[in-house]
């Protein structure tokens, strides 16, 4: 695992972006997984900016959302996969039919969550995947106590996940689903590559743990260390337990 503590975010965005792009570069046909949530918004930035300057170009790749809420519809803003193209990929060349991610809305969401995992299989598997973190430990959505090795499953959200998320819907708990679509452990550690991202010292806790703890299904992010290609690029913040 390397670990980068910077102070200034930009900086963070800037190195993701310098260790995904030549992924791309090699093979325009890669696969990219893409997390929600602030922390990645700089790297997102980092890597419009090289579109922009056609130093790099995702015309030919694909993209897969790390996770989906269930129950919202499709057209609300904060569905991941309209987060995710107004933050990102609608601001690339990333065409749009290109971009995926789990059925949330589906009368059935396990179905749902099977056939994202076959369909994530059949593009070949995800070349780079970008994290988060949650204050929980969470990865993707990937709550404490479940398998470390799950395939694409529905999970819970946890009480902690909710409330850190109703930032995200006017800060009414009410209106956060309860229940989510999530790639398993298992299958985001079959990503050739790891990039997390984690800022703030309201991470500190879940990153100490991730980094150093004893690997537990207690914390999920802590199944990273088994990853033999993880970057972790944190602020001063989250490295604060470290
Ligand atoms: C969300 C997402 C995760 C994300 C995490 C942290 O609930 N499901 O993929 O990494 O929580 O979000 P943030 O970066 O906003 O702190």
């Amino acid at each position: 695992m390397q670990v980068g503590i910077f102070n200034d975010e930009s900086k963070i965005g800037e190195i993701g972006a310098e260790i995904i792009a030549p992924v791309f570069i090699d093979k325009p046909t890669g696969v990219l997984g893409l997390a929600t949530g602030s922390s990645p918004l700089p790297l997102y930035d980092a890597l419009v900016k090289k579109v922009e300057a056609g130093t790099l170009s995702f015309a030919q790749a694909q993209a897969f959302c790390l996770d989906e809420y269930v129950g919202l519809s499709m057209e609300h803003p904060e569905a991941y996969r309209n987060f995710i193209r107004r933050v990102f990929t609608a601001r690339t060349d990333f065409p749009d039919s290109a971009v995926h991610a789990p059925a949330g809305a589906s009368d059935d969401p396990y179905a749902a969550a099977a056939e994202y995992d076959a369909q994530i299989k059949a593009a070949g598997g995800v070349d780079v995947q970008i994290l988060g973190i949650g204050s929980d430990g969470h990865i993707g959505f990937n709550e404490p106590s479940g398998s470390l090795s799950s395939r694409t499953h529905v999970d819970f959200l946890t009480e902690q996940t909710r409330q850190d998320n109703a930032r995200f819907f006017d800060g009414n708990l009410a209106d956060v689903p309860t229940a989510c679509i999530t790639q398993g452990l298992g299958t985001i550690m079959e990503a050739g590559k790891l990039v997390l991202i984690a800022t703030g010292a309201g991470k500190a806790e879940a990153v100490a743990q991730m980094v150093e703890g004893p690997v537990s299904a207690r914390w999920p992010a802590t199944v990273v260390q088994f990853h033999n290609d993880i970057t972790v690029l944190l602020d001063e913040g989250a490295a604060s337990k470290l």
